[in-house]
């Protein structure tokens, strides 16, 4: 079987230029889309991402501001930054970069985004909004992935999903958007038994655990989709995700990179997320 390897970087490209030209048409009424990343402390990955949301953001049009605070700043501290920009108007998106050092409580500070301005889809209104079918801001990740699979054609309905993966960011809104379409969604996770049971009889298979080439070709049925979702890095230095990439090709039917893969979607997701905040912002104005 010819596998299609599905480009992250040309999807991602495509889509840019369109939300370029959402972005140019608000700030040509002066309402530039504004976007705050907040990053807490020396995580290396982090630091990586929030810059390249941030490159990525004035290729699009976006206004951008990052905040890097040190690794002992305060909950209370984090939280006095997102209520002054929650009342800031020409700030539409507000993200604070996860993983958050121990000593702050998760899930107080992203319930004190002003849901509104949450593009990373992760306050519970929008979680709430998601989960009953009237999404709003969807977690960009998972977004991205139902860009590429919708862009290639990938059928949903009535087809079975398994999702390797449990998170709050990625796995569980994975499986609200897969079931949404009408495909039957399993997600496994660590304590799952036999893992290769579900993969095998699954038609869409999205790997999201960031354990390097956790999923073979000996685990997926033949003609499969294969998501990525992993980002590992290697003692090597070398970046691989949670699929052995070159054993699926010639197996299964399409495949995506590491990298560029779903990375590149899930920031062009955020870009939409953030210009479909402001577009939201100018019309209740
Ligand atoms: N850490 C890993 N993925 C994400 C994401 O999509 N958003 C934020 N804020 N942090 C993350």
């Amino acid at each position: 079987m010819d596998t299609r390897v599905i480009d992250g970087v040309a999807l991602a490209r495509r889509l840019r230029e369109a939300i370029r030209e959402r972005a140019a048409e608000l700030a040509k009424r002066g309402r530039t889309p504004g976007l705050v990343a907040i990053r807490v402390g020396d995580d290396p990955a982090s630091k990586v991402y929030v810059s390249t949301k941030m490159r990525v953001s004035v290729e699009v049009g976006i206004y951008s501001e990052h905040v890097e605070l040190g690794a002992d700043a305060t909950e209370e501290e984090l939280l006095r930054r997102i209520q002054a920009l929650n009342a800031e108007p020409r700030i539409h998106g507000i993200l604070v970069q996860l993983p958050l050092p121990k000593h702050i409580a998760t899930d107080r500070i992203l319930e004190a985004i002003a849901p509104e301005k949450d593009v990373d889809g992760f306050h519970p209104c929008n979680v709430g909004l998601l989960a009953t079918g009237q999404p709003r801001f969807v977690p960009c990740t998972p977004a991205g992935v139902m860009a590429m699979l919708e862009t290639e054609g990938i059928a949903l309905d009535g087809r079975e999903a398994v999702i390797i993966g449990r998170s709050n960011i990625v796995g569980k809104p994975m499986a609200l958007l897969l079931l949404q379409k009408g495909a039957t969604v399993t997600i496994c996770h660590s304590r799952t038994q036999d893992l290769s049971s579900h993969t095998r009889r699954a038609d869409i298979v999205v790997a999201a655990v960031g354990r390097p080439h956790l999923v073979g070709a000996g685990m997926v049925k033949p003609g499969a989709v294969v998501i990525d979702v992993g980002i590992n890095r290697l003692s090597d230095g070398r970046l691989v995700g949670d699929v052995a990439f070159q054993s699926m090709l010639g197996k299964v039917a399409c495949v995506t990179p590491v990298p560029g893969g779903v990375g590149p979607m899930t920031v062009t997701m955020l870009m939409a997320n953030t210009v479909r905040a402001a577009e939201l912002a100018s019309r209740a104005a």
